[in-house]
């Protein structure tokens, strides 16, 4: 018992000052036998350069004193030290400085010297209790700091062996510990079997087989028991901590070797409840991740499946009339080609491309004997062949990752003037994608041969696009287009294969 008391004694340092020898003989006697550490000096100014220089725990401290008395050298003390626990020696009461002198330079106590220095030991082991106190309580909020620093750290997104590595350097410097490891369950992985992350740092550093090989049967009980209870369980010179997640869940351990792990452990335990939550946040995301990539999987399988059959439709509806063969196609390379001067972004351009490809993919549900027929049309047949637009929307509008070609391809034979149709609606109602669809389509109509005409010149064509401009086209979208028309002969052979 005595010589754990004289061990503890030893963590602290006692500096004597006073300017009679013999006193700092006497006491010198007593606190060795006390196991105290000290350094006795006469010279009150070099005690305070002393204290300057070296870290002093507690200042035993004559009062009357050559060339300054004690409380001067409290003062001067209390300049650049408030830590210094000081205990000032009078030669008689009498002697001793005023009451609120004591209380304004933070002297924590004051003695009679006596012959045998009793109250002055009871003062120092006093002195030493507050001094030790106050050092847990300093360490505690150090620790405090340091998990509230780091708590935002493991809350950032990033991979599960990233967040566990972190927790496991902020928690070593909590406890003075040098190895510990991180045993959790991983909830992504439950179903594969493969369930258990493992996350070592200084000798428990290892890959998981190694790891295992290296956790006794009995070991591994306490860990069992610290989950299962939910409750820390302490070991000599380790501590098992259980993982708890909001949902009163276990979903780990840390594990924790040190020499002295009964001060930390209150942080320790502070800090593995942050750990629980960013660690249980981290598998949540990962929970998300998973399902979106596998919602992603079948949404890409989805499109292109259904651009398939889109494609195949259309393949019919192209078979259905060689005069309209490769139609489609040219729409969408003129479209892009209006929606790149407009500097349309990627997707834009290419919600453009697909509207061109089925803007027509209603005529699938027009009769042949319309579609076919070589004189013109009567009244009746034009209102059959006028659904197709709408007949197309009903199509695309099935199938919810076309939701924005729909009024597109509904509204590519809108005019400005409003005499158009399916609706009649006027410039701005109508969507600026179906304006810029509708100069393609009717150019390509132009310059293609038809049952019924042959095709138009590039110049004849040109000038009805500028014609129809402000009527039946849109002004900017004619403008723009004209412009990219000079690089016709380019776009011509681009598209070489699809007019021949
Ligand atoms: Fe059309």
């Amino acid at each position: 018992m005595r010589r754990s008391t004289n061990r503890v004694n030893l963590d602290y340092k006692i500096l004597i000052v006073d300017d009679e020898p013999g006193i700092i003989d006497s006491l010198s006697v007593v606190l060795k036998r006390s196991g105290y550490q000290f350094v006795g000096l006469t010279d009150p100014l070099e005690a305070i350069e002393k204290v300057r220089e070296e870290k002093y725990d507690l200042l035993i401290l004559d009062y009357l004193m050559y060339p300054i008395h004690g409380d001067k050298v409290v003062e001067r003390i209390r300049e650049f030290n408030n830590e210094l626990y000081i205990l000032l020696l009078t030669g008689h009461k009498d002697l001793a400085p005023p009451l609120e002198t004591i209380k304004a330079l933070e002297i924590q106590g004051y003695c009679e010297k006596g012959d045998r220095f009793d109250q002055l030991l009871l003062l120092v082991e006093s002195g030493i209790k507050s001094i030790s106190q106050m050092r847990t309580i300093k360490k505690f909020q150090e620790g405090l700091n340091k998990i509230l620093q780091s708590v935002p750290k493991i809350y950032q997104l990033q991979p599960i062996d990233n967040i566990l590595e972190d927790i496991l350097a902020e928690i070593l410097p909590l406890v003075n510990s040098k190895n510990a490891f991180i045993l959790i369950d991983d909830i992504t992985r439950i179903s594969s079997g493969n369930n258990s992350i493992f996350k070592g740092i200084g000798k428990y550093k290892k890959k998981v087989a190694d790891f295992m090989e290296m956790l006794d049967p009995e070991l591994m009980e306490f860990i069992g028991s610290a989950r299962i209870n939910k409750k820390v369980v302490k070991l000599d010179k380790k501590v098992i901590i259980p993982l708890i997640n909001e949902y009163l869940q276990d979903i780990g351990i840390i594990f924790v070797e040190g020499d002295d792990l009964e001060d930390g452990l209150k942080l320790l335990e502070l800090y593995s409840n942050q750990a629980s939550s960013s660690i249980n946040n981290a598998f949540l995301h990962s929970l998300v991740n998973i399902k979106n990539d596998e919602l992603n999987k079948t949404y890409d399988q989805l499109r292109e499946t259904y651009m398939d059959t889109i494609e195949a439709l259309r393949m019919v509806v192209d078979a259905k009339d060689i005069y309209t063969r490769g139609h489609s196609d040219r729409v969408a390379y003129f479209a892009v080609k209006i929606g790149e001067a407009f500097d349309f972004s990627k997707e834009e351009l290419e919600l453009l491309r697909i509207s061109g490809i089925f803007h027509d993919v209603g005529k699938i549900g027009t009769s042949d004997d319309i579609l076919f027929k070589s004189q013109k049309l009567n009244e009746k047949e034009y209102e059959e062949i006028k659904k197709h637009p709408l007949k197309g929307a009903r199509i695309l509008s099935a199938v919810s990752m076309f939701k924005e070609v729909v009024p597109i391809v509904k509204c590519h034979h809108e005019r400005i003037d409003g005499k158009g149709y399916p609706e009649g609606l006027t410039k701005d109602e109508i969507p600026f994608l179906a304006r810029i669809i509708s100069v393609a389509d009717a150019f390509d109509a132009m310059i293609s041969d038809r049952r019924y005409r042959s095709r138009l010149k590039f110049e004849e064509a040109r000038n009805q696009l500028i014609q129809g401009s402000g009527t039946q086209f849109d002004v900017e979208v004619v403008e723009k287009f004209i412009h990219q028309l000079s690089d016709f002969e380019q776009m011509a052979k681009e598209v070489a294969s699809t007019f021949e």
